[in-house]
């Protein structure tokens, strides 16, 4: 388990995970319509990969060394009933075949499927421990943004960690220290759909990381920008060297000068 978690965390204690996970329930999601076309430019820069076992066998070469997060729910799509309907889609055995490093599913806190999700984490981390598979908890919020407050936040994240969860993503807020200080396991953030500015995902990856936060798991708002490179690379100077918003969208500016 800590061998595992080492692979993901990295040294200074902070991590820039890539996920790429979004066409389990969204299809071919903008700019993800080939996941090995995305993210080959971008796996130099990413810490670990977040992705289904599908587009892992389809898509990244057996030889490729960075670290898996293989998300193990789903069973629901943008189209059906209720997003948050959804099982454990992936066993154990299959991860550990896979080798990967962590599994993640998503838990849908307030919606009619809390208990199933909340159980569907509880049997994976048992799972888990048998094997020292740590388990990431993805605290979903459907297509409900609007639920994207520390208090709620705060909630879910300290009911992944309390079930077990060896880490857990959840959105960036107002007071983000308030979700940080709850949970007593790493947090890392998601991005969300993409913002209108580059400069509007520096600044939430930078007062997140000032404020607890251990890295990100930031999908949409560098694969969908024009510049996902630059982008990644701005990230990782605020989440690895500290760099403020400012300073990273300079350097975001730079690098995409460079490309052009
Ligand atoms: C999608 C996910 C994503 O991994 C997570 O939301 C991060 O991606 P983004 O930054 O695009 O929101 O769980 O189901």
């Amino acid at each position: 388990m800590a061998n595992r978690m080492a692979q993901l965390i990295q040294d200074d204690g902070h991590c820039v995970f890539m996920p790429i996970d979004h066409g389990y329930f969204q299809g071919p999601t903008r700019m993800l319509e080939n996941p090995r076309r995305t993210l080959e430019p971008l796996l130099p820069y990413s810490d670990a990969v977040f992705v289904t076992r599908g587009v892992l066998r389809s898509s990244i070469d057996p030889g490729n060394t960075k670290p898996i997060v293989l998300r193990v729910s789903g069973g629901t799509s943008m189209v059906g009933g209720d997003l948050a309907n959804e099982a454990i889609t992936t066993s154990m055995e299959e991860a550990i075949r896979l080798n990967v490093s962590a599994v993640g599913l998503s838990v849908f806190i307030g919606s009619d499927y809390e208990h199933q999700t909340l159980t569907n984490l509880s049997r994976l981390v048992n799972e888990g421990e048998q094997y020292g598979m740590p388990v990431m908890a993805v605290t979903a919020v459907g297509r409900e943004m609007e639920k994207r407050d520390a208090r709620y936040l705060g909630l879910c994240c300290r009911i992944a960690a309390e079930l077990g969860a060896k880490v857990v993503k959840t959105y960036w807020c107002e007071d983000f220290e308030k979700v940080v200080e709850g949970c007593p396991v790493p947090v890392i953030m998601a991005g969300g759909p993409q913002v209108d500015t580059e400069l509007e995902v520096l600044e939430f990856v930078d007062d997140g990381m000032q404020r607890g936060a251990i890295g990100v798991n930031l999908g949409r708002n560098i694969w969908q920008n024009e510049h996902p490179v630059p982008m990644i690379r701005a990230i990782r100077q605020i989440v690895h060297e500290g760099a403020s918003a400012g300073e990273a969208h300079e350097l975001f500016q730079t690098l995409k000068a460079e490309s052009n």
